[in-house]
């Protein structure tokens, strides 16, 4: 059997006194006697120590290349326990039943679960860990309240940081603090305001965040997400392996597992794109993909420290366009509109904020690209400006479109970028995005991008049509700016 898979940890393995860090490394380890791996608060010095870390495969001998516990707030909300013995057996298990993985290869039949990109506002760039129920009931009132919900924002996304670790049978928990009422009486308070409840794990032992994960508890926890009445779940793959087979594998498993827990559960494959999950999601039985690494709040990216701007976002999800249709949408992460420079992680790694035409960008592109729109503002206090961007029905349509196929880029120049999205009427959204730093003139012959008749033109920002019969537009595109026609 493998002797490797329990590990102990007690007090007198670690060293709290000296540093900000607590290592454990193998000769802390005693794999061969215990059952668990089992860390209490009481081993670790809360007030001294920032991190507890805990490196694999050299320190554990799992497969998974990282498992970060932060105390002191991933270690004494919960019940004074965490209680992690399953995880790590199944780790050990997961590595044996890669050996198998052919045989899993073929498709799980899908239900068709996201017909249209998924829309909605999620917890993470603006309130990360600060979150609790009363900010989810007073989002919800806010969303119906504010108009969202008629424009078709219907999810509620819970990101990271909402979990209390496991329980003595381990199911996992939310955290009591925050949520004490629970998350099935949320999920049916946000039910009864006709909206859906979206929550977050990870293909890992431990969230991006560090918190409780469900690899190697995905049957169960997927059982737990539908008892609660959840609707999406954004699965992340921090903490895990960098090669693709071992993604769809994980992805593969908590598709199947929220397939068999009997509710319809949309699945967001959220590994950044970098082992091409838009690829492979459909075929694992996901839903989205994300695209690239984390938006911030800006147009570019200049400190090059790991955020990605507006701008970035668009030329890295451009070229998968074609990936996306009915039931497999880009996720091109949250939308950053309204958070002006004030947003919690999405104003780190150069998050300086945007100007009004660069948000009105965002949308325009995002929706031309038939991303997710998860908005992240605070919701509860919108400015008009911000409602003009988020609740234009007309460039919400062009998301929405019932053919579900995504903008192709046509022209790629350093002055302009012209996109097109055909649209389900027969009719089709131009978008003219300029990425440079100066306000460029622009004339573009309708036919130059495939489009050879006369058309109605409307343009979008503006709500109304600006030629009849035309087979051209001229004009300026502000700096940073887009302008999205619709030719009929
Ligand atoms: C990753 C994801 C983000 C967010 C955080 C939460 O960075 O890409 O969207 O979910 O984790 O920790």
């Amino acid at each position: 059997m493998v002797r490797w898979c329990c590990v102990d940890i007690s007090n007198a393995h670690l060293n709290t006194s000296t540093s900000h860090h607590l290592n454990i490394t193998s000769q802390h380890l005693n794999t061969s006697t215990s059952q668990h791996l089992n860390i209490t608060p009481q081993h670790l010095n809360t007030s001294t120590s920032q991190h507890l870390n805990i490196s694999t495969p050299q320190h554990l001998n799992t497969s998974t290349s990282h498992l970060n516990i932060s105390p002191p707030q991933h270690l004494t909300t919960y019940n004074k326990q965490i209680i992690m013995n399953k995880s790590f057996i199944l780790s050990a298990a997961l590595s044996l039943s890669s050996l198998f993985a052919s045989a899993e290869n073929a498709p799980t039949p899908r239900k068709q679960l996201a017909p249209k990109p998924p829309m909605g506002w999620m917890t993470w760039n603006l309130f990360q860990g600060n979150i609790n129920e009363q900010l989810i009931r007073e989002t919800a009132d806010a969303m119906v309240e504010g108009g969202f919900r008629d424009a078709g924002y219907e999810y509620i996304f819970i990101d990271d940081l909402w979990q209390g670790g496991r329980d003595r049978q381990n199911n996992i928990i939310p955290d009591p603090e925050k949520f004490p009422s629970g998350i099935k009486a949320l999920a049916d308070y946000v039910h009864s305001k006709g909206l859906k409840l979206g929550i977050y794990s990870d293909a890992a032992q431990l969230t991006c965040g560090g918190w409780t994960a469900s690899l190697g508890f995905e049957e169960q926890d997927a059982r737990t997400f539908a008892s609660w009445g959840i609707d999406y779940l954004k699965y992340d793959y921090c903490n895990a392996p960098e090669d693709s087979a071992t993604a769809r594998q994980r992805y593969r498993t908590m598709a199947n597992a929220l397939q068999n827990s009997g509710r319809d559960i949309v699945l967001g494959i959220c590994e950044w794109g970098q082992r091409q999950g838009e690829e492979w999601c459909e075929e694992v039985g996901g839903q989205l993909w994300r695209t690239s690494y984390d938006v911030r709040d800006m147009w570019k990216d200049i400190v090059k420290e790991g955020g990605m701007g507006i701008l970035d976002i668009v030329n890295i999800t451009a070229p998968l366009a074609k990936h996306a249709r009915p039931g497999q949408w880009p996720d091109m992460d949250m939308l950053v509109v309204g958070l002006r420079g004030k947003g919690g992680p999405s104003s780190d790694l150069g998050g300086v904020g945007c100007t009004q035409t660069e948000y009105q960008t965002q949308m325009s592109m995002w929706c031309m690209l038939s991303s997710v729109l998860a908005m992240t503002n605070d919701l509860r206090k919108v400015t008009d400006d911000d409602r003009r961007i988020l609740l234009n029905k007309e460039i919400i349509a062009i998301n929405q479109d019932a053919l579900g196929k995504a903008a192709e880029r046509i022209v790629n120049e350093p002055t302009h970028q012209v996109y097109v999205k055909p649209l389900a009427d027969g009719s089709h959204a131009v978008a003219i995005l300029n990425p440079s730093d100066a306000a460029q003139r622009v004339s573009l012959n309708f036919a130059s991008v495939g489009l050879n008749g006369k058309y109605t033109v409307r343009d979008v920002w503006q709500h109304r049509n600006i030629a009849q019969r035309a087979n051209k537009w001229k004009g300026t595109v502000a700096a940073h700016e887009t302008k999205v026609f619709v030719l009929k």
